[in-house]
């Protein structure tokens, strides 16, 4: 028996070296843990249980028979973040690059059934060159199958992506499919093919940090969501984000214990400038409104003149949508269309309410932005906005302009509560745009054109630059001062817990791509 019991012992010692020890000296070297590491940091201490730890590839061409290593190439499991069921899958660059091989995704693939079958979260650690050379088709049919189901679980369970390493081809867009996806900033890379390629294809010379570095994917293409100094940094994000969503659409983000005090926030009635035309920072409302040290942002250096992210208030997870005065005066345009919608629809799957923080002038215009289809993309916020059940909540802190009024989560497209502070302007456009446009006849036969401009500016401003003639229709609920924001912001999200709503049945929407 003994000799028995040692043969299993030294399987799973021999897996648990992965590659071997001089791989992993490797991988230290680079600064990066190695899978079981990240698996070990990531999970409550002892909670991991592996699933295939014996499972070896099938090849056998290019000497591969000869090439065995236990696990090949991917550590996969359960176990519980802060007392929370997940499952995880950990890529082993230390084998094969971590490159998938058919039993490779097998591995994926089960536990990817498990995770939608038991309804809790998946989260992918890749450090992976792609699909594994030496398995041609075999491979690359694994990574369908994992494409297959990272669709399926959309909107069931969450998806997190974390690249903590060379990703390449295929490695890629399983990462894409899923809710968020973060990267390591200086030793993770995505792209579909790398530099060497691209010169010969395009004959542009880049470096891989240039063509698909982390700050690259975090600025530019807004591929990641996330970026974190290295590998511990983005472990625990992966904990933070966690934690404010459930485990699948059929449950709701556990509310943290909150005790209410009369939650006034003076510092509320300062941060609007009053000259209507000076930036402040959206996220000083933020934090003013949410709990303390709550927010949590996404995408936080791509399409920067809008702000989202999760918070809390009183404890319940809210998502946050605002536009952010201090870059491009805080205007819609594409890349913050397509940012504040996709996060929309994750609030919207997996029922947290949304918060909207509205200070518009509207779309921002130019050919850059109409050749860039900011139609079809403006319309994507539109209809997120427009289909999402959650509970939804707007403030308009300032100006809501024109079609962006109606897109930032206006009455009309079925906000539940919408407020607005004294100062605010909601009309078609600006009152100078606006007079110069309606009064042009009477401006051009003015003796003093500029006086007439200023009378007529300031006649159009009185009757819309403001907050009243909206609450008069009903199209604002409350005008609201400042400071006493965060408290009817609780009241609200707490009378909206119970929301239900019904919507027509169909397969599904045809949302604006
Ligand atoms: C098999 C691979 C591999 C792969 C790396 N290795 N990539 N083995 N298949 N795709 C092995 C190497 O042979 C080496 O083995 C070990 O992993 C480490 O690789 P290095 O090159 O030494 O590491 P590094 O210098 O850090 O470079 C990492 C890398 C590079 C950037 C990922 O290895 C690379 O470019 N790999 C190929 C990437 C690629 O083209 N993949 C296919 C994409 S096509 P030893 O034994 O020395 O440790 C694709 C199609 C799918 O994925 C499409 C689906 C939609």
């Amino acid at each position: 028996m003994n000799s028995k019991i040692e043969k299993l012992e030294n399987k799973i010692a021999e897996a648990k070296l992965g590659g071997g020890q001089k791989r992993i000296d490797r991988q230290h070297q680079k600064g990066k843990l190695t899978a079981r590491e990240r698996i070990d940091y990531l999970l409550d201490e002892g909670s991991f249980e592996e699933i295939g730890i014996l499972v070896t590839h099938r090849t056998t061409d290019f000497g591969m028979a000869d090439q065995q290593f236990y696990g090949d190439g991917v550590v996969t499991g359960y176990g519980t973040v802060n007392g929370r069921l997940i499952y995880v899958f950990a890529q082993d660059f230390t084998v094969f690059g971590g490159s998938l091989s058919e039993t490779h995704a097998e591995k994926i693939c089960k536990i990817m059934d498990m995770a939608l079958r038991i309804g809790a979260p998946l989260i992918g650690l890749n450090d992976s060159g792609g699909a594994r050379i030496q398995e041609g088709v075999r491979s690359l049919g694994g990574y369908a199958d994992i494409f297959y189901r990272n669709v399926q679980a959309s909107g069931v369970i969450p998806q997190i992506s974390a690249i903590m390493g060379p990703c390449a081809g295929g490695a890629v867009y399983s990462p894409a499919m899923t809710d968020f996806t973060m990267m390591v900033e200086n030793s993770s890379y995505m792209f579909v093919t790398g530099p060497n390629v691209v010169k010969t294809v395009t004959n542009e010379e880049v470096t891989s940090e240039e063509l698909g570095g982390a700050s690259t994917h975090a600025t530019k293409s807004g591929v990641t969501h996330i970026t974190s100094e290295n590998d511990v940094q983005c472990l625990e994000d992966i904990k933070t984000l966690l934690s404010y969503m459930p485990q699948n659409n059929q449950e709701v983000t556990k509310k943290l214990p909150f005790e209410l005090k009369d939650e006034i926030r003076e510092e509320l009635e300062n941060i609007v400038p009053e000259n209507a035309n000076k930036p402040y920072d959206m996220r000083s409302v933020i934090n003013g409104i949410a709990d303390a040290d709550s927010f949590f942002e996404i995408h936080k250096d791509h399409a920067e003149n809008i702000v989202v992210g999760f918070a809390r208030l009183a404890g319940r997870s809210v998502g946050i949508v605002a536009n952010q005065p201090m870059v491009l005066a805080g205007c819609l345009d594409v890349d913050s269309s397509k940012k504040a919608a996709r996060f929309t629809r994750f609030c919207d799957c997996f029922n947290i309410p949304l918060l909207v923080l509205v200070d518009v002038p509207g779309f921002l215009p130019g050919t850059d932005q109409e050749w860039n289809a900011i139609i079809t993309n403006g319309a994507k916020l539109l209809y997120a906005l427009s289909e999402a059940t959650v509970p939804r909540v707007s403030v308009i802190t300032r100006k809501a302009y024109g079609g962006a009024y109606d897109v930032m989560n206006s009455k009309h497209i079925g906000a539940d509560m919408n407020f607005a502070w004294p100062g605010a302007e909601i009309a078609v456009m600006g009152a100078k745009g606006a007079s110069e446009i309606i009064f042009k006849k009477e401006i051009s036969e003015a003796e003093d054109k500029e006086a007439k401009l200023a009378e007529k500016e300031t006649e159009y401003a009185n009757l819309f630059a403001n907050p009243y003639t909206a609450a008069e229709r009903g199209f604002v609920d409350e005008v609201i001062l400042p400071k006493e924001t965060r408290r009817k912001l609780i009241k609200a999200f707490a009378m909206l817990e119970n929301k239900k709503v019904e919507r027509p049945n169909r397969k599904h929407g045809n949302i604006p791509l």
